[in-house]
């Protein structure tokens, strides 16, 4: 078993086409129906709704790695949430908030006002996460997933007006000044 990772420096960014091995990797580890490499292909090539991220970490004398992953879909003035993971040696330290802020910040870019998504009824980390971000449930879809017929719920968040948009800017920041003034010294000259 892995080391349990404390603390990463991660930058959030477009996936690009040479990401997918990695992302596809981490979608397999997070998921029990998994998209295939070609639904991420669609996605970053030919879908003008779609906007793609990794969260890749950055290590002085190391390659970066793709650690994390989300989807969104720009639908008019909604965006859903299409999918989101990080890698499982790199849970529970902000990653998927991360990728959640910036593609929230995208899409209030872009004009939209609302922000939709469905998890599954028994998911209660991701549900936790949503929740901090404002979803609330608005709806299930009884049996949704084909593999344990499990209810999906229907979560939401509006509007995501300029409230919205300073809170996501003001927890960026946070989380950056995190990461610069706050991490042991021995994890910042070598992490
Ligand atoms: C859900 C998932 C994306 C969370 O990713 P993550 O990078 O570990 O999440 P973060 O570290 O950014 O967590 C942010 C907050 O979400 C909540 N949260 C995340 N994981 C949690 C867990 N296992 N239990 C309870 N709360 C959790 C907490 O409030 C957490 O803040 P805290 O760590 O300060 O308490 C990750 O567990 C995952 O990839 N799961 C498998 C795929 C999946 O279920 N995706 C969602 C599909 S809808």
């Amino acid at each position: 078993m892995n080391e349990p990772v404390k603390s990463v420096n991660v930058r959030i960014r477009r996936m690009q086409l040479d990401d997918l091995p990695q992302v596809v990797e981490i979608d397999r580890s997070s998921f029990s129906l998994p998209w295939p490499t070609n639904a991420y292909r669609f996605e970053l090539l030919e879908n003008p709704n779609s906007l793609v991220y990794v969260a890749e970490r950055i290590a002085p004398s190391a390659e970066p790695i793709v650690i994390g992953l989300c989807v969104i879909w720009l639908i008019l003035d909604e965006v859903h949430v299409a999918t989101l993971a990080t890698h499982p040696d790199y849970r529970r330290l902000g990653i998927a908030r991360r990728l959640l802020i910036q593609a929230l910040l995208d899409s209030i870019q872009r004009g939209c006002t609302s922000a939709t998504l469905e998890v599954r009824a028994g998911n209660q980390a991701a549900q936790a996460l949503y929740q901090e971000f404002g979803f609330e449930v608005a709806g299930r879809r009884p049996k949704y997933y084909q593999d344990n017929l499990e209810d999906a719920l229907i979560m939401t968040v509006s509007p995501l007006g300029t409230a919205y948009q300073t809170w996501l800017m003001d927890i960026s920041a946070k989380l950056d000044q995190y990461h610069l003034n706050e991490l042991p010294h021995t994890l910042r000259s070598t992490d």
